[in-house]
């Protein structure tokens, strides 16, 4: 016998005595209760032929006790006798004297007294079971009266009830008997059906788990799981760990592998070479620089926000075209007749295509649909995304002249497109039914619902097909991408490649992979160094008398999903809870204004005023004060300067794609010393483990990790530092681009589609 057939077998055996040791005495039990009841029947059979068999006596008996014992005697002689199981009869006189019984009846006589006895007294009948001479009797003894009602004497029945003891014990041990054997078999039943729809088929998974590790697995997991759930499930993480693997095995082999910083000069080359010679075009709704005019005057701006942060440098890199929306006042006075011109300002390095829409699209398409629609949509802060129709209707043509800007832009020439973002999910399949040669990329920067989340959206359909137009799909995290197919499968007939995470619609392929964005350094910005950013430094500590203590940062567009409430309040329970520290630390919240045309918008910048000036009132003296809330748009001078000031930058996203500001605090500390606290929801989380991680809902563990940040002993602050600048100095934003336009030019473009028409 095997070793596992041994262990099996034991393990049956420990089973069965189990069982055996439950269901045996519970057996029992029921049979006991079961010999009583069939014993009960038995007994009142009896009684009732006894009571039977007694009444035809009765009259003879009254009739003879009329009569001296003698004639009495010799009146009742042969009635008495019993047969079968009747024993017999006997009649006595009311002093309890016997007057004549049956010949069987002779050895019972002393057992019987009490019963006759019984009778004699209150009760005019008694019954009992006596057991005498090896066996059991059943007496039954009725009072006899005369016509006035006087008690004459008693008449009693006997007769032999062992055999019913003998069949009712005989059922019980039956009933025993069945009631185990059928508990066994049903247990054995059990057993082996759990064992063929559950173990086998879990042992089997396990099985081809433990070979997944080894990469000697089958493609599909084993057929016969018990749960569709299940293997479901199982199905899609064995596709995101060979997603995983293959990531990580091209990571360590390939191009991108080596350790060697990512550079401009290094984009620009590998670009060259995946553009083949082809055109470079970025088209996003914001655009990188954007005109305001400021007494009359127009006034460079660069916008807030992370699109911009990442993809200017990488246009500065390799050249091309970015089409954005013009939104600037004086973005036409500053571009040519076809909206275009040269930027950076000054030093042109790429052309800036603007296209012109007017305010009721704006309105439609920007705020409606893409930030009151899709924005709520895909970050889960609690905020209901609101759908109109006519906003739809906008969004669908705004995208249309998107995507004609960018056609107008290529001409005929060969062209790799970079789709930012949720405002133009429908370019992407707008440029390959006009061009299906274009390499079409789309990258989404902020995060992807799960399916249940998403599928609350009207145009759903409308907007996954636009979107699997292009080539490829990027997200920020690889969860992302796992939601973004997931909601695919349940809500288009595409056919899902979990191994290669590929779409298949249409005959067109899509991959879709995960691209964590990140940035440049700050070196490579135009930003005051040395004595300059010194002076510019004392300035702010001045206007905004900082000059004494520590300075905790926060960088943000004002927007519900930063979490700005949540921060405000867990500095103010920090200054609460940690007296010692009032007047010492101090927070700066750098806020650019953001969709203000929005009202929840406005009404947040209204809040968080309110909120700042509850904390100060509180706690403020003559020479500090705990916030300095700052609304404005800051140039990234200004923001480097507070990064290099502060000793803690704090992100406390609700939900957020990635976050830039938190890698950009990370590289503007060349000296390791900050510490960075940051929200477990926002993206960047992924990547800097080394952050304290908050909760932003958790007011106290929130203002516990201030107060840890603020207290954080150098060393500890140095290490955790340099761990998180060498992964963002490793994958900056040039390694970023650099990944997407090598897989993006690495797509087969196959379909029957893809040639130029
Ligand atoms: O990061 C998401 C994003 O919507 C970007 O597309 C955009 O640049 C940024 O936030 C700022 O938003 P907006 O363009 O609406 O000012």
């Amino acid at each position: 016998m095997s070793v596992e057939l041994r262990m099996r077998f034991s393990r049956g055996l420990h089973m069965g005595f189990l069982i055996a040791g439950i269901v045996g005495p519970a057996t029992m039990v029921m049979a006991w209760f079961q010999w009583h009841a069939e014993r009960r029947i038995d007994q009142d059979d009896l009684d009732r032929r006894a009571r039977l068999l007694v009444f035809q006596l009765k009259e003879s008996a009254q009739d003879a006790l009329r009569h001296p014992d003698r004639e009495a005697a010799k009146e009742l002689a042969g009635q008495l006798e019993g047969h079968s199981r009747l024993i017999g009869f006997a009649v006595f006189r009311a002093g309890g004297n016997k007057v004549a019984s049956g010949k069987g009846l002779s050895q019972y006589m002393v057992e019987i007294q009490p019963v006759v006895a019984e009778a004699l007294g209150d009760k005019s009948e008694a019954i009992g079971t006596i057991r005498s001479h090896d066996t059991v009797v059943h007496a039954l003894a009725t009072r006899l009266t005369d016509a006035q009602g006087a008690t004459r004497g008693v008449i009693v029945a006997v007769h032999d009830v062992a055999h019913l003891e003998e069949r009712a014990t005989a059922r019980m041990i039956r009933y025993a008997f069945w009631s185990l054997a059928v508990t066994f078999m049903l247990f054995a039943l059990v057993t082996g059906v759990t064992w063929l729809v559950y173990d086998r088929p879990l042992k089997d998974l396990a099985e081809w788990m433990r070979r997944l590790r080894t990469d000697n697995a089958p493609d599909a997991p084993p057929w016969n799981l018990p749960v569709a759930l299940l293997a479901k499930e199982t199905e899609h993480l064995a596709a995101s760990f060979r997603a995983a693997r293959s990531s990580a095995a091209a990571d360590s082999n390939g191009v991108l592998a080596d350790h060697k910083h990512w550079t401009r000069e290094r984009l620009r080359a590998q670009a060259l070479d995946c553009l083949d010679g082809g055109q470079l075009v970025v088209v996003s709704n914001r655009e990188p620089y954007m005109h305001q005019l400021n007494d009359g005057e127009p006034c460079l701006i660069v916008p807030a926000g992370g699109l911009v942060t990442a993809l200017d440098p990488v246009l500065q890199a390799c050249g091309g075209i970015w089409v954005a929306h013009g939104a600037g006042d004086a973005d036409r006075q500053t571009a040519d007749a076809q909206g275009n011109l040269s930027v950076p300002p000054g030093d042109g390095r790429y052309t800036l295509r603007r296209v012109w829409i007017t305010r009721e699209e704006e309105q439609g398409y920007y705020y409606g649909l893409s930030n009151e629609g899709m924005w709520p949509l895909c970050h889960l802060a609690h905020e209901r995304p609101t759908f109109r129709a006519s906003d739809w209707e906008l969004y669908v043509e705004v995208n249309r002249r998107f995507a004609a800007a960018v056609l107008e832009e290529i001409g005929a020439s060969g062209a790799t497109v970079l789709v930012q973002d949720y405002h133009l999910a429908l370019v992407p399949q707008m440029l390959k039914q006009a061009r299906p040669d274009l390499r079409v990329g789309v990258f989404w920067h902020i995060p992807w619902p799960n399916p249940e989340a998403f599928r609350i959206c009207p145009w759903r359909t409308e907007i996954l097909n636009g979107i699997l137009g292009a080539d490829l799909v990027g997200f920020h995290l690889q969860q992302y991408c796992n939601n973004f197919l997931d909601t695919v499968d349940r809500m288009l007939e595409a056919r899902l490649d979990w191994d290669h995470f590929a779409v298949e619609l249409g005959g067109h392929s899509t991959l879709v992979r995960p691209f964590p964005i990140s940035v440049e350094s700050w070196t490579e910005r135009r930003i005051p160094t040395g004595d300059a950013l010194t002076q510019q430094i004392a300035r702010f500590r001045e206007r905004y008398k900082l000059s004494q203590g520590q300075i905790l940062l926060g960088v943000d567009r004002i927007d519900y999903t930063k979490g700005l409430p949540e921060r405000f309040r867990a500095f103010g329970r920090f200054l609460e809870k940690h007296p010692r520290h009032r007047g010492k630390v101090s927070f700066v919240q750098l806020g650019a204004p953001s969709r203000t045309h929005l009202r929840r918008y406005r009404d947040l910048i209204v809040e968080l005023e309110s909120l700042a000036d509850e904390i100060n009132w509180k706690f403020q003296t003559d020479n500090w004060m705990p916030i300095r809330f700052l609304v404005e748009h800051h140039d990234a001078a200004t923001v480097h300067a507070f990064m290099q000031m502060a000793s803690v930058c704090v992100v406390s996203s609700l939900h957020d794609g990635m976050n830039l500001v938190a890698k950009e605090f990370v590289i503007a500390k060349p000296k390791c010393d900050g510490v960075l606290v940051l929200s477990e929801f926002a993206g960047a989380a992924r990547e800097l483990p080394d952050a304290l991680i908050i909760n932003p809902y958790d007011t106290e563990q929130f203002a516990d990790a201030i107060r840890c940040a603020v207290e954080m002993d150098a060393d500890e602050r140095t290490a955790r530092m340099h761990r998180m600048r060498q992964s963002v100095e490793e994958r900056n934003v040039y390694w970023w681009a650099a990944s997407f336009l090598t897989e993006l030019c690495g797509t087969r473009i196959s379909d029957s589609r893809a040639k130029p028409q």
